[in-house]
Parts: C-alpha cells; structure tokens; sequence
C-alpha cells in the first residue's frame, strides 16, 4: 500500500467519521463520565492533543456490569446461528472501512500506516474465525455407570466478561476477546488502555451498527484503578481476560480470586530467537526484523534475546546491520516508514536505561544511521553486541527497537541461556536440521514455538504462554474452550 502524510484536514476529516467516538459504549449509548470530566489522547509521533475522552470510573463500570448483565440471558439464548450472522456483520463492517481505521489506530498507537492496516485485518480475523466456531459448540453425551442413568454435558457461556486490553495492539487485542466471547454467549465490559482508546471505541460503533445488541458490548475508558477494582471485585462479573505486563496481571489475579473468577492472562514476554549455525542466514533475518522490529519492538512475542551461534555470529551480526540500516525511523503516516516511535515518553527512558545500564555492564553498541525525529517519542533501532545472561537487559522485556545479541557455543548452551527466564511466551528457532528442530520445539518451555518462521500470531492457532507468562489461550478452538462452562447432567430413575 502506498501513501503519504496526511495533512492536517484530513487528520481532522477522521474526526468527523461516525466511527470517531470519545464516549463510553453503555448499554447501547454513547455517554459522557457521569462528572463531565475527559482525558486527552497524544499522537505519539507528533506529541499533539487528538482527541479528549470521557474519563469513566467507579460508577460507569457498574453501570456497564449492569447492562451487561442485563443483556446476558437474551444474548446467551439467541441461537448461535444468529450470533454467527451478527459477528460476520461485524466483521464485514470492519474490512469495509479498515483504510480509515488504519489511520485512526497508527494516529494514536504510531505504527507505520501499513503495520496498522495489518493489525485492522488481524484482529478482524478473529471475528470472522469466532463467527463460524459460535455454530460448533457442541456437548457431549458419556456412557453412564448403570442402566437406570443418562450422563450428558452442556457447554455454556461462563457470564458476563471484563477485558482489559493494552495500547500495542488496540484493535486486534479487542477483536481476540470479545469475538469468542459473544460467540460463546457471554457479555462484555471492556476496558481499553488509556493511551489508544479510539480503535476500540471505532469498533464499538461498528459492533452497534452490525447489530449486537444493547448491553452486549460495553466499552469504556478512564480512571483505570477505580474500573479495575469495580470489575475484579463484582460478583456479577464472571471471568477476566487480561493482556498486559506479569505485575499488573498478577496483581488482577489476586483481586479476582475474592469472586473465584476465571481469569485468561496474557502477559509479559523474553523471547529468545536462536539461530543455529546451519540456518539459512536470509530467512533467519527476515524472521528477526519481523519479529523484534514490528511494532516498533513493543510486542509480547518480540524477539527479545538473539541468541546466535558463536561461528556466525559476526557475519549474522553485519547482515543484521545492513538490513537495519534501511529501515526508516518516522511518523507512522509518512511514506516508506517502517519503524514509529514508543507510545509515551516513559517507554523511551526505560529503554534509554535499559542500554546504558547494559552497555555499562560491557555490552556494545553498533552504530547505525538513523536521525531521531525532533518530537514525539522515538528511540532509534539499536542492535547491542556481547551480552551476556548476567545483564539486566537479558531478563528485562524490553518492549523497545534493540536488538540483543548474544553468543552461545553449542546445542545444549542455546536452550538453557532460552528457558533462563520467568517468562514463557514466545521461542523461535531458525535451522535446517530436522532433528534440531523437533528437539528444541519440545524442549523449549514457552507456549509458542515458531520453527523458521517469525510471524507466529494468527486466528487459527492457540496464542498463549506458560510459566510467569500467563495462562488461557486466545484463536482457535482453544481461545473459545476459555469462555465457555462445561456443565454436566445426570438424567437418573430411568426405567
Ligand atoms: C501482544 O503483543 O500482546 C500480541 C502480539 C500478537 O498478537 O502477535
């Protein structure tokens, strides 16, 4: 796709789209906080003011707990053929206008126009995925100890939901839980990260204009203590899904354990990226640039340690940086960008930190030849040579454009410096040889595992992790097994 800066009009045309909404989504109606009181969204890129949103809390989560309650017996009873055909609207709504929403999401997240098209359509395969499962939801029927009895299992939907969804991916990260939620029957409060409310409220609009009912979706922004409390303290709200940091998602678990509420967490990463001598060195960096540089370096499953063996770790290293070196660092919205700024000013000093403190550990940096833009939140790509397990980089999640690299000497080595982390998201694992690579996909402790391939995330498959990394799993016939409640019934006193 190609195309240029938008101009300051046409930044402000998306203001004037129905989808534009800085409103909480209540029981079907777009309302203000109940103080009048907003927040204000920052472009990333350029530090300007784009929009001002209602700044929700205590009172607006019980409202929305209340209607989605409300809704919940009638949205559970509708056939599933019927919330199939409201999902697949939904979905259709959404690739019909995805080239705006593209904007909207790079305008306030900063990926590069195309990432953010990508991310529109990735999510949006989830609702298309979860609009053909909500039709196979099936029981079943198991043979009974004795005559006399009938035993049978019903699935059905665990209740009223909350999601809270981080600023990465504020499209996608919402399509991937309410999607198998209403598929399943359930009703959902969401609360989208503060940073990037306006993908999701677009989708709100969306949802409403495919037809989902009132109540069904609720979406709301703002004090996130207070709305966090008001969700994992509410009786009425059945199951958390939570994708963001291992301390914040601790931290809700805890809280939603005084209501025993099932919880899905997706939660911090360190992926290691190990690339054995035998590996095809082209494919392998393909794989690296996709991996650790999408998004700006500010995804869960980011490569965040490389761990290269020692026989071709300079000749990997100088390919690494003439790639790099062709990638352009810039608003989002410009043409041929492919790398935009971190969401805040705080994401830059942690990984400003995060490089000395490693470079004073005697880690080194490698020049390349990217100019910071002179505002928004930017911090060059950076590969960073000689690191070892002992620096606080290799245990830190760096959620920034750096590239760790580190030498290991042979098989066993690579997999013990990969599972050296609390984290179990993503692996990946670039070789030719077959034995390697079935050896290291089971011996490496992480919930996914990409084999010669750095784009792992689709609607298919399970997307989830081990360990300090979460549990629950989101795609798949997995992701809607996570929403739903197996209920068993004993038919007894049979003749
Ligand atoms: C994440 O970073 O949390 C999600 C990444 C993905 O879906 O690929």
């Amino acid at each position: 796709m190609s195309h240029t800066a938008l101009t300051a009009e046409e930044i402000a045309g998306l203001s004037e789209q129905p989808f534009f909404k800085t409103d909480a989504l209540i029981a079907g109606c777009w309302q203000g906080s109940t103080d009048g009181d907003t927040f204000a969204v920052e472009n990333p890129a350029t530090d300007e003011v784009i929009a001002v949103v209602a700044n929700c809390g205590a009172i607006e989560t019980e409202q929305a707990i209340t209607a989605a309650s409300d809704a919940l017996a009638g949205w559970a009873q509708t056939p599933a053929k019927s919330r199939a055909k409201i999902l697949r609207a939904w979905f259709d709504l959404i690739i019909a206008n995805e080239q705006d929403l593209a904007r909207l999401l790079t305008i306030e997240q900063g990926k590069p126009l195309d990432e953010a098209l990508g991310e529109v359509r990735y999510g949006a395969s989830y609702i298309e995925w979860f609009s053909e499962e909500a039709k196979r939801i099936y029981g079943d029927v198991i043979p009974a100890p004795s005559t006399d009895k009938r035993i049978y299992t019903l699935k059905q939907p665990v209740g009223v939901v909350a999601c809270i969804t981080p600023w990465n991916f504020p499209s996608a990260m919402l399509a991937r839980k309410i999607a198998p939620a209403l598929a399943a029957g359930c009703t959902v409060v969401c609360k989208p990260a503060n940073e990037t409310p306006l993908s999701a409220l677009a989708l709100g609009h969306y949802a409403i204009e495919a037809g989902v009912p009132a109540g069904v979706i609720n979406i709301l922004c703002g004090k996130t203590q207070e709305i966090g409390a008001a969700l994992t303290s509410s009786p009425v709200v059945r199951k958390l899904s939570f994708t963001g940091s291992t301390a914040v998602g601790k931290m809700l678990t805890a809280a939603c354990s005084s209501t025993m509420k099932r919880t899905s967490m997706e939660l911090g990463g360190n992926a290691p990226f190990i690339v054995f001598a035998d590996a095809d060195l082209e494919a392998a960096l393909d794989g690296l640039m996709a991996s650790k540089f999408r998004n700006s370096g500010q995804t869960c499953v980011c490569a965040n340690r490389v761990l290269v063996a020692e026989e071709i770790i300079e000749q990997f290293t100088q390919m690494l940086v003439d790639r790099l070196s062709k990638s352009v660092l810039g608003n989002g919205l410009s043409q041929g960008t492919t790398i935009g700024p971190l969401i805040q000013k705080n994401a830059v000093a942690k990984v400003q930190g995060l490089v000395a403190k490693a470079i004073e550990q005697g880690a080194t940096s490698v020049n390349l030849p990217h100019q910071t833009p002179s505002t928004g939140n930017f911090v060059a790509p950076l590969i960073l040579k000689d690191v070892t397990a002992d620096m606080e980089i290799f245990d830190a999640e760096i959620f920034g454009p750096v590239a760790t690299l580190i030498g290991f000497d042979h098989y066993d080595q690579a997999i013990k410096l990969a599972n050296q982390t609390t984290a179990g998201l993503a692996a990946y694992v670039y070789t030719q040889d077959a034995s390697t690579m079935i050896k290291a996909s089971e011996q490496l402790e992480f919930g996914i595992v990409g084999v010669n391939e750095g784009i792992i995330s689709n609607e298919m498959a399970p997307f989830g992790g081990v360990k300090e990394s979460g549990h629950g799993r989101e795609g798949s016939k997995y992701g809607l097994e996570d929403y739903l409640e197996v209920k068993y019934v004993c038919l007894g006193g049979l003749h």
